[in-house]
């Protein structure tokens, strides 16, 4: 079932645990992904980034691969298609146009004026529909400044927050170092769920300590896309005349599955479905 995700982060936020959103690449991963969740009996979020959209197909394309995969498996739990990093209104209102259940409007790279005036424009379109609207403060060079946050969640009235704490996507250049006490922080000023972008290559500790400060919601796209890549180089390395391209992107099936499991064991994600 595709449902928005405001009610859902609001749960994990109180209960304690975080939802996970995992980047979708194509039709194999989509499915890979809600059958994982779906035997963990976990919520799950299907982020799509705008490059994604357009490696689809268009947002038609994304939105029946997924509504069609929720059919056909008889997907039990809940399920929110995510446009994730948009860049303009146009992106997210084609998104929500073709069914999406929840946008982000990232203007984090214009000043805190345009971000509340841009993310509000998109709040207005999403309300109506029933889509849930996630924005992003700060950036991922300058962490989130307390009072910015909270002044821009009082003037937009947004369903979620993606703070900069030190986070960063895909492999970290350095030992990771997230500031929990901005963090923390922010959870207890601004009072509504908080997203943590870049959890790929956090350690176990890290990501229940990100929990505890107030996170509800944890992209991962970079972890699945290593494990993924290395079975498959494995598979090929034994199996050199294989030219099936089904047989060759499945053989990273078990790893996706493997490296979900692990997260949403972690997220405490499981059986709240
Ligand atoms: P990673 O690729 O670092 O996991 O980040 C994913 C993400 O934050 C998508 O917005």
């Amino acid at each position: 079932m595709l449902v928005n995700s405001k009610e859902l982060l609001v749960k994990a936020l109180k209960d304690g645990y975080a939802i996970p959103a995992y980047n979708i690449n194509n039709l194999e991963w989509t499915r890979f992904i809600l059958e994982a969740c779906n035997s963990d009996k976990s919520p799950v979020i299907l982020s799509v980034s705008e490059k994604t959209v357009s490696y689809f197909g268009g947002y038609k394309v994304v939105h029946s691969v997924v509504n069609s995969l929720i059919d056909e498996l008889n997907i039990g739990i809940p399920v929110v298609l995510h446009l994730d990093h948009a860049h303009s209104f146009y992106s997210c209102k084609s998104a929500i146009a073709a069914g999406f259940t929840s946008v982000m409007i990232d203007s984090s790279n214009k000043t805190l004026d345009e971000n509340i005036k841009d993310t509000n424009e998109v709040i207005a379109y999403a309300k109506e529909k029933n889509v849930s609207v996630e924005a992003f403060v700060g950036t991922f060079d300058n962490h989130t400044n307390l009072n910015d946050a909270v002044s821009f969640v009082m003037q937009t009235g947004i369903d979620s927050l993606a703070p900069s704490i030190g986070n960063e996507h895909g492999i970290y250049k350095d030992k990771p170092n997230l500031d929990f006490e901005l963090l923390g922080s922010i959870c207890k000023n601004v009072r509504i769920p908080l997203v943590l972008h870049g959890a790929s290559g956090l350690d176990e500790n890290k990501i229940k300590t990100a929990i505890f400060c107030g996170t509800c919601k944890i992209n991962i796209n970079t972890d699945l896309q290593i494990a993924w890549a290395k079975a498959v180089r494995e598979y090929l390395e034994y199996n050199k005349d294989e030219y099936d391209p089904r047989k060759i992107i499945s053989s990273g099936e078990n790893a996706i599955k493997k490296v979900i499991h692990q997260k949403n064991e972690i997220f405490g994600c499981k059986n709240k479905a």
